[in-house]
């Protein structure tokens, strides 16, 4: 496994790789891998030959107020998961690398950014796009893949793929959970003591929702009333956002009945901690 840390020195690998007609897959991460991550990886190992997986803490994506200082790093241990994973190919450069002064250059994707996390993170979907364009330009990848947590950001991913013309696939892949139904993240390190087990509530609220819709519940309201109280009666915790969406455009669906496909969508802080979680809902 090889560390790079240049851009020129990526592009330069993968100009040769992709020469010899091998089909290049990437993986970008903001590394403390656990095993979502590692699902991506291994899902890459899959379809390509040689895979390239990013880790970069982007202070693009992070608001004044929120985590970027903290949010944890481990390089050394994320190294030996990738190595155990045969990944061919780890890319970490500094951020004087991706941002060298006088960067002015953003990529915004306007409208399927204006709901959910981007209504509570300003400004976060205008880093993501940004920093991915850019580490796809300097992997030159055939398939990236990201994982279906971050649903608002895959749906802000094919967007710009698209608008932008950009010649790669990419590959959603389905959430990875601990064995109790959390959801797997990085910032689930900083849960301390009982709230642990308050962060279960996003599950359980989904699986409420599931079960209320396959006993034939198809009101919008009622289902978001009873994912919020299931949210609401358990300690420790402040709903920043509960809601249904077209999965397509993430527009918000408030009321009325629900036809095929409808995301739901939820934020909950968690003491400190603000989690996120989904799933699609299907009549
Ligand atoms: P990060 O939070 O490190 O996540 C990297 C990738 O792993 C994302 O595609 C995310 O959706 C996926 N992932 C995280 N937890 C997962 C889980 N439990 N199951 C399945 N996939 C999971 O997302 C980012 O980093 C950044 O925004 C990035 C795209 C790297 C740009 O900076």
């Amino acid at each position: 496994m090889e560390i790079v840390r240049g851009i020129k020195e990526l592009q330069t690998k993968v100009t040769a790789i992709k020469k010899t007609g091998k089909k290049v897959g990437f993986v970008p991460t903001m590394g403390y891998l656990h095993e979502g991550h590692l699902t991506l990886v291994r899902e890459a190992k899959k379809e390509c030959d040689v895979v390239i997986v990013s880790i970069f803490v982007n202070p693009l994506q992070f608001g004044p107020k929120e985590d970027f200082s903290k949010y944890p790093r481990d390089f050394e241990r994320d190294c030996k998961m990738l190595e155990a994973e045969n990944t061919d190919i780890v890319f970490n450069p500094e951020p004087s690398e991706m941002y060298p002064e006088g960067f002015q250059t953003f990529v915004e994707v306007t409208e399927v950014t204006k709901t959910l996390c981007g209504t509570s993170r300003p400004g976060h979907f205008r880093g993501v796009t940004t920093v991915v364009l850019k580490l796809f330009n300097a992997a030159k990848p055939d398939k990236a893949f990201f994982g279906e947590k971050d649903f608002q950001q895959l749906v802000t991913i094919r967007r710009m793929v698209k608008d932008l013309n950009l010649s790669i696939e990419i590959i959603g892949v389905p959430i990875v959970r601990e064995p109790d139904g959390l959801a797997m993240s990085s910032r689930n390190t900083y849960l301390k003591g009982d709230e642990r087990k308050s962060a279960l509530c996003l599950y359980r609220s989904i699986l409420v929702a599931k079960e209320y819709v396959a006993k034939g519940e198809r009101n919008a309201k009622k289902i978001l009333a009873v994912v919020q109280d299931v949210i609401e009666n358990t300690p420790l915790t402040k709903i920043d956002y509960v809601k249904l969406c077209n999965p397509d455009t993430l527009e918000y669906i408030e009321d009325g009945e629900l036809k095929g496909k409808t995301l739901l969508a939820l934020a909950v802080f968690v003491g400190g901690t603000r989690l996120i979680d989904n799933a699609i809902l299907e009549v």
